[in-house]
């Protein structure tokens, strides 16, 4: 894979997961429009989220990527922006304070729009019809009209992207992410929350630091860091027209970025090396992500990296392991130990959503919270065990108290999923469940920042 690379370069590739245009020249026409609008993320803002993901590699920071399976451009509103992005500075937090260890924030949101599926088809009552794609493509109704893909879709997924990462960049810079509001982050918690207690007694520690900083004379005005976040935004490079269409020269450096979100990620079904997916994220210079899974070999994953990071460039490629509970530990140690004795720069983080789906009794998909934990357990303490790091995870969750995971502090049955089950896609984790996985894994990282702590001092006797 020597050859020229160009933002369409893609193109004659062999390509999975394309959706059937019925109107070509409709599609070309609204590619043609969003190539003329601005872009937006910039290439100095990927830059810095390459920088930050560098640390998470050596292990000096943890990687918190998470949001919606699919955005939808029905639930589209400012309420479920904040109650998102609140839950994730809680999140944060958490892995900051209690873990002690500073966290790259970047969110499946402003962008993730576009959906793999498994099947061409969607079968109901003897009708068939295409399978639902994600709203930048067709729309979720079971009619022949909604399904049909409509390129015009594309220029509302712009748009919403657009005003999303406007508020988002609003939320990060703007106050709300200023760590004296800690507290107030709690609002959309249930009161009786058994996770708001224990959320509470850190924010309380958080305020006691900031009144003893002052108290010594440190002015925490002074300091922009507690006032303000990095917010970073990602979503899997699928459509790639529309990725075509956003892909920019970055005029300080000359180089190409994807300007639709800070960071992309190939998927688990669009990994093949020779193809259009692999083709397009080379070329490009934002972090990447790569899905790997039960099907990706030790030497599939080598020859992928070598493509996807020749130059070996810290931050560059975050590997995002989606096995299951029960296949983790069969398949990952040898892939890591691969990848150590390659001498290969990757953070690995951890999905362990995608590897945990089934149908419930009462004919839901869900995800039982269990499992969930249960990989990241393996994920954990499979990368102290092979002196690698373990540098982030990947989530499917909303900051909205819905009903589709099952299990949690609130145990969560299969007869309460009906209760409030609206994910357009997969099921995610509620408030409550996200933020009892941000406290596990803060025990995880503390242990480790133990373990590390020590290796200097043995070193030096
Ligand atoms: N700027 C630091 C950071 O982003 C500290 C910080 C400010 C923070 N607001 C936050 C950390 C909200 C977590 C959540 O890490
Ligand atoms: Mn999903």
């Amino acid at each position: 894979m020597t050859q020229r690379w160009t933002p369409s370069s893609w193109r004659d590739k062999p390509i999975q997961q394309v959706p059937a245009y019925p109107d070509q020249q409709a599609l070309t026409a609204v590619e043609t429009q969003i190539a003329g609008f601005p872009p937006l993320v910039f290439a100095g803002e990927a830059r810095k989220l390459k920088r930050a993901l560098a640390r998470v590699a050596t292990g000096d920071a943890f990687l918190i990527q998470g949001g919606d399976c699919a955005e939808s451009f029905g639930e589209h509103s400012a309420d479920n922006i904040r109650d998102f992005f609140r839950l994730f500075l809680q999140m944060a937090v958490v892995l900051t304070f209690a873990g002690s260890s500073p966290v790259v924030k970047v969110g499946r949101i402003a962008g993730q729009f576009a959906k793999p599926r498994s099947s061409n088809v969607e079968k109901q009552g003897g009708i068939e019809l295409p399978s639902y794609r994600g709203d930048i493509i067709n729309g979720i109704d079971f009619t022949e009209a909604s399904r049909i893909p409509d390129p015009a879709r594309q220029l509302d997924a712009y748009r919403q992207s657009a005003a999303t990462l406007n508020l988002l960049r609003a939320f990060a810079t703007g106050g709300y992410a200023n760590l004296e509001n800690a507290h107030r982050w709690m609002l959309g918690f249930v009161k009786d929350s058994p996770l708001s207690h224990r959320y509470e007694e850190l924010a309380g520690r958080i305020t006691e630091t900031l009144d003893f900083m002052r108290a010594i004379g440190l002015d925490p005005e002074a300091h922009p860091e507690l006032r303000a976040t990095d917010f970073y935004t990602s979503h899997e490079a699928l459509l790639l027209g529309y990725e075509q269409a956003l892909t920019r020269v970055d005029s300080t450096t000359g180089d190409w970025y994807a300007t639709s979100g800070h960071m992309v990620w190939i998927g688990d079904r669009t990994r093949q090396i020779d193809h259009a997916h692999v083709e397009y994220c080379r070329g490009i210079r934002n972090p990447i992500g790569l899905k790997c899974g039960p099907s990706t070999t030790t030497d599939g994953l080598l020859k992928l990296i070598d493509v996807l990071n020749p130059d070996n460039e810290a931050g560059r490629l975050t590997l995002i392991a989606r096995f299951g509970a029960d296949k983790a530990q069969q398949h990952l140690p040898a892939l890591v130990k691969a990848v150590q004795r390659e001498g290969r720069s990757v953070v690995w983080s951890c999905d362990p959503m995608h590897g945990n789906t089934l149908s419930s009794p009462s004919g839901y998909k869900t995800r039982p919270f269990d499992q969930i934990l249960s990989e990241l357990r393996t994920f954990f303490e499979m990368h102290r065990a092979e002196g690698s790091h373990a540098g982030g995870i990947h989530l499917e969750m909303t900051g909205k108290n819905v009903t589709e995971c099952t299990g949690g502090a609130r145990a969560i049955s299969d007869e309460d999923l009906h209760d409030r089950y609206h994910t357009y896609c997969d099921p995610r984790l509620n408030a409550e469940q996200a933020l009892e996985a941000a406290f596990l894994i803060a025990e995880f990282l503390k242990k480790e920042k133990a373990l590390r702590g020590r290796v200097p001092a043995t070193a030096a006797e």
